[in-house]
Order: structure tokens, then sequence, then C-alpha cells
């Protein structure tokens, strides 16, 4: 019998299938989909590799809202997730109904949300954004004088405004991973740390933001740890990214921003429970039965296609 992995290569192979991966899933997916010709990156370049690539099949293994814009940008691909319960608390914190009654209220504000959000929300926006390019984006939409309706990350909505000073209406949603970073548990860590750099994912709180030495997307973290000249890092994102990092700077010291102190709910929670779901057996089963597929009505479709590729044309 093959191993698992050269059961998934075989598989890949035989449905003309590539598989794209976020940072946060485990290592062995990661190394699985760039042995076979895919990708392991931040959710806009997964969104960009699965538009270009060539494949008929694009395996998404990341959670549902990676898998729903792989589908939008590619309709007449297939694309399946690894579980399609994986889902993200910011994309839970925004049904469309009530975000589609929000946007009514409001007509005069141009509406950015998240790229973590449903097919539904994208068609009802204006752009999406990821965290690589939300700065980029707010900025312009402000030099063009425009008032920006912002869904759903509270935090790096905050973190927006504060940086471009736009006028912004921001709707309260979190990620339930980041929120649980604690500042004063931070800036503890710090003291004995004094030399270390700190790295932080801007959907964290702003106290924690504020004792960053770098705020950015994943892959912005990643590099960081690459070509700074510190020698240690503390990492304010989930703990699947410490896997890129160590490839990439296998003699530098990574240490992970707490979890605990006051108000925590665990002692270290710095990973994503549905970025946990995805697993080697998950990838093989979604391969060789087709569940776990993503399906978009073609109306919800087009319009998120077209708010999601003013994105990808604005950051080329
Ligand atoms: P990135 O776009 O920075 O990879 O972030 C996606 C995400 O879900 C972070 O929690
Ligand atoms: Fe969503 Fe947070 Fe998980 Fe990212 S880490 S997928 S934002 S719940």
């Amino acid at each position: 019998m093959h191993s698992i992995t050269e059961q998934i290569k075989t598989a890949l192979t035989a449905n003309n299938a590539v598989l794209v991966a976020h940072y946060y899933v485990s290592a062995e997916l990661q190394t699985l989909a760039e042995e076979t010709g895919g990708i392991v990156s931040d959710s806009l370049e997964m969104a960009r590799f699965g538009q270009n690539c060539d494949a008929d099949t694009i395996v998404v293994a990341g959670v549902k809202f990676m898998g729903e814009t792989a589908k939008i940008l590619s309709p007449e691909k297939t694309v399946l997730m690894l579980d399609k319960n994986a889902t993200c608390s910011l994309d839970l914190d925004c049904p469309i109904e009530e975000f589609s009654k929000f946007c009514d209220q409001h007509p005069d504000r141009t509406v950015v949300v998240y790229a973590n959000t449903s097919a539904e929300v994208k068609a009802r926006a204006d752009w999406v954004v990821t965290s690589g390019s939300a700065l980029k984006v707010v900025e312009y939409l402000k030099e063009q004088g425009k008032k920006i309706l912002w869904a759903p990350d509270k935090h790096l909505g905050n973190y927006v405004q504060q940086e471009t000073g736009a006028d912004m209406l921001i709707w309260q949603g979190s990620c339930v991973v980041h929120e649980r970073f604690k500042a004063d548990a931070l800036a503890i860590l710090k003291k004995h740390h004094p030399q270390a750099c700190v790295l932080v994912h801007p959907e964290s709180p702003q106290s924690v933001v504020d004792l960053a030495d770098v705020v950015g997307s994943t892959t912005v973290l990643i590099n960081a740890v690459r070509d700074r000249d510190e020698q240690t890092f503390i990492v304010a994102t989930d703990n699947g990214i410490f896997h890129k990092m160590r490839e990439m700077a296998p003699h530098k010291s990574l240490i992970e921003a707490p979890t605990a102190g006051q108000g925590a709910h665990c002692e270290s929670c710095a990973h994503c429970e549905w970025m946990a779901m995805n697993t080697l057996d998950n990838c093989l089963s979604s391969l060789n039965t087709g569940n776990n597929e993503i399906l978009i009505d073609p109306s919800v479709n087009q319009k998120a296609k077209e708010s999601i590729q003013k994105l990808l044309n604005f950051t080329a």
C-alpha cells in the first residue's frame, strides 16, 4: 500500500488537480502543496494562483471563504475543500441578510469587505480586500473622496482607519484566534526578550497591534522573519505559520505571543480550529469522492467576481 501522500499525489495527477494551501494548515499539507506544483500562501495569492493555474480542479486546504473565492474567480473549474465545515468566525459574524440591511441604510458609503466573508457578502460589496491589500485600497478610496462601510473585522477596520484616516463605518465582527492575544502578557514577554521583534497580524486587538514592530498579512510576517536582523521573534498570529517561518529562517527563535493572562480562555490557543480540520485523510477522500465541492449560484458568483477582480487588478 502506498503512503497517503503518494496516494494524494496520484489522485492530484489523475484529476489534473492542484493543491492550494494557506500558511495556517498543517506542515504536511503545506509541503505536499509545494511538492506537487501547488502553492502555500496568504489569502490574496491563493486567489490569484487559483485563477491563473490551468488545472481542472483546485483543492483548497484552508477555510470556506478561500474555497469560495477560488470558485468565484474560476467558475469553470471544480473547487474542492477538504472539509466544507471549515469556516471562519468573521464569515459567521456577517450574515448576508443583516449585512445587506446595514448597507441599505448607508447608500452614500462605498462597501469594502474583507475576503473572510461569504460569496453573498462579497456580491453585495463594491470592493473585496485582504489583509495584504486593505491599507492600499482604503487609501486609494479616501483619495477619491469616498466614505467607507467596512466589514466584518472590527480590529482590522480600526487599524486601517487609524493608518489611513479614512471615514469608515465599521461592522463589529472579529477573529476568535487573533482576538485572544493579550497585550498585558505580551508587554511582560517583551521585557523578558528586549531584543525580540514583535510580529502582529492586524486581526489582533489594537492594544496588541500597538506593541508590534511589524504589522501585516501572513506573507509580510514571514518575510520579516527571513529579512530582518533580529534573531528572536514574538509572533501574534496562528501558529501554523511557524512551519514556513522555520523553513525560511531555521536559525532564528520563534516565540508564540501569549493568549493567556487576565481574561484569557486558554493557555495557548493560537490555532484556528477550522484550519485544523484540514488533514491528509480528508484531502485524499475529497479527491476520490468529489465531496466537499464548492458550488455558488451563478448570479452571486458574477457580482462577487467583479468585487474581487477589482482587487486583483489593483494589486497586479
Ligand atoms: P492572510 O490573508 O494574511 O493570509 O490572512 C487570512 C486569515 O484568515 C488570517 O486569519
Ligand atoms: Fe478566520 Fe481567524 Fe481562522 Fe483566519 S484564523 S480563518 S480569520 S477564524
